[in-house]
Parts: C-alpha cells; structure tokens; sequence
C-alpha cells in the first residue's frame, strides 16, 4: 500500500512516524498544521489506539483539530493547557540555525504562540525544505482586515530599506475571494527571494501597525527531522549540535495507508 505514495509523501511519513516516537505517557504536544503535521497526527492516533498512549493534544488549525479528533486524540484548548511539553510542526523552510519560514497553510499565528509555549519544539519535513538562506518560499504575515491595504503599503515601505532581494507583496486568495485564518485575518505573502536578515526583519514586520505576526520562526526550533522518499531519516539537533540517522520501515500492514 505504501507503495501508492509519492517519494515526497513517504519522506513526510518518515519524518513524521520519527517524531511520534518522541511523544511520551502523559505529554501535552501542540499538534502542526499542514500536510507533514497531519502524518504527525495519524501517527499519534495510531499509538493512541495501538498502544494506549495517553496524551492531550493542543491542535494549531480547526483543520488539526478535526484530525486529530477523528483519530482519537484528545484535544485540548491552549488556555487549558497552558504549557506544552512538545510541539511538532511543519515548516515551508528551514535554515542551517534552524530558523524558519512558516505559514504556507495560513496557520502562522496559532503556530508560533503555540511553538512559543512549548518547552520543546520538533519541525518535520522534507528535504525540500532546507534552505541556505531563508526567503525563496514567500514569507506570509497576518493581518487584520481592516485597512489591510494600507498596512501592505506601510510594509512595501519597510521593504525598501531591508536587506531582501524581491518587494512583489500578493495577498492570499481562497478561490475568488481573500483567504481567511481562523481568527479571521488575511495573509499577505511577501515575495522576498532572498531574506538577508530575518531576525531584524521579524522584529520590524511586528512592530507594524496591523500586522498580527508574521512566519519568521527565529530561535523556536529546537530540532529538525528530516525524512527521505527511501525511509533514511536524520535529526538535527540544534542545543546539542549532533546529527543522527535512522531508518523506518513502510510496513505494509500500517493501518494508515489503508485509510487514505
Ligand atoms: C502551516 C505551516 C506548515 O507547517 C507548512 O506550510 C508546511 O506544510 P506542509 O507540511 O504541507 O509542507 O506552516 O501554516
């Protein structure tokens, strides 16, 4: 069955099924948003039922939530929570300082108070996904609707003077009509190419007037796991500075795949 998936799409499981093991009896885990992230969720769905593993989870998107309440996790507010344990996200990049770009499935703002409330926070992904320098996917923030077109203006200012390669701003769009995160905002994406400082840019986007945040994840990432089409996987530890390979085996009896 595992043999229907894309190279792409085993290396998300793989990086995916790695970091499910990281999850222990009794952890409160912020849940990702994405396509990575939802293997995350069938994974610890899967050890909830297999294995009993007892866990609440703090989902970052309705999308996540409805998920991971279908496979049996049970989901719990951030204000219940509080604190998380684990956080195990997605990312649209990373860097070689483990610094990210996040936000292509507009969960940005959930994401980083999420990430930002955990004592450890995990980013699976695909190869794909490391950059040298970040800026190539473009960069979304959250804004309020509200003179949102004035706000683009007021960034398309700041741009001039940053240390980017690329100005074009577009806002996201849900078929004809503006996207909208579940707090109700919009996204702009910033076509930046190259972001020779994300950290001043980071801290400069926020202090606008009318955005909300942007998917600059500085300093938030404590490892990266990495999957391949093959199943090799590698962890990247950034507070220990130590890389590890492993591997995992698609078995063909995995519940998941049938329920695709
Ligand atoms: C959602 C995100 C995702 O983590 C990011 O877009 C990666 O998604 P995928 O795993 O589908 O490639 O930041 O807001």
């Amino acid at each position: 069955m595992s043999g229907e998936l894309s190279p792409i799409d085993k290396a998300k499981y793989t990086a995916a099924k790695q970091a499910a093991a990281l999850v222990e009896d009794g952890m409160r885990v912020g849940l990702g948003t994405g396509s990575t992230a939802a293997w995350l969720v069938r994974h610890l769905g899967e050890r909830v039922r297999d294995e009993g593993l007892r866990i609440k989870g703090v989902p970052t998107s309705t999308r996540t939530a409805e998920l991971a309440r279908d496979v049996g996790i049970e989901v719990i507010t951030l204000d219940e929570a509080k604190t998380l344990n684990l956080t195990i996200d997605g990312a649209d990049e990373f860097d070689g300082n483990l610094n990210l770009i996040k936000g292509g499935g507009g969960a940005l703002l959930h994401e980083k108070i999420v990430a930002a409330a955990s004592e450890e926070v995990v980013v699976i992904a695909d190869a794909a996904k490391q950059v040298g320098t970040l800026g190539a996917y473009p960069l979304p923030i959250e804004v309020i609707p509200f003179g949102w077109t004035t706000t683009q203006m007021l960034v398309e200012e700041l741009l001039v003077s940053a240390d980017v390669m690329g100005r074009k701003i577009t806002l996201r769009q849900n078929g004809d009509t503006p996207f909208r995160t579940d707090e109700g905002n919009h996204i702009l994406d910033l076509h930046l190419v190259r972001i020779g400082n994300a950290r001043q840019l980071a801290m400069a986007l926020n202090q606008m007037p009318g955005v909300v945040e942007n998917g600059l994840f500085i300093d938030l990432c404590d490892k990266v796991i990495i999957g391949y089409g093959d199943g090799r996987v590698e962890t990247r530890d950034i507070n220990e500075g130590t890389v590890s390979e492993d591997r995992i085996s698609f078995a063909d009896s995995d519940n998941l795949f049938s329920d695709l």
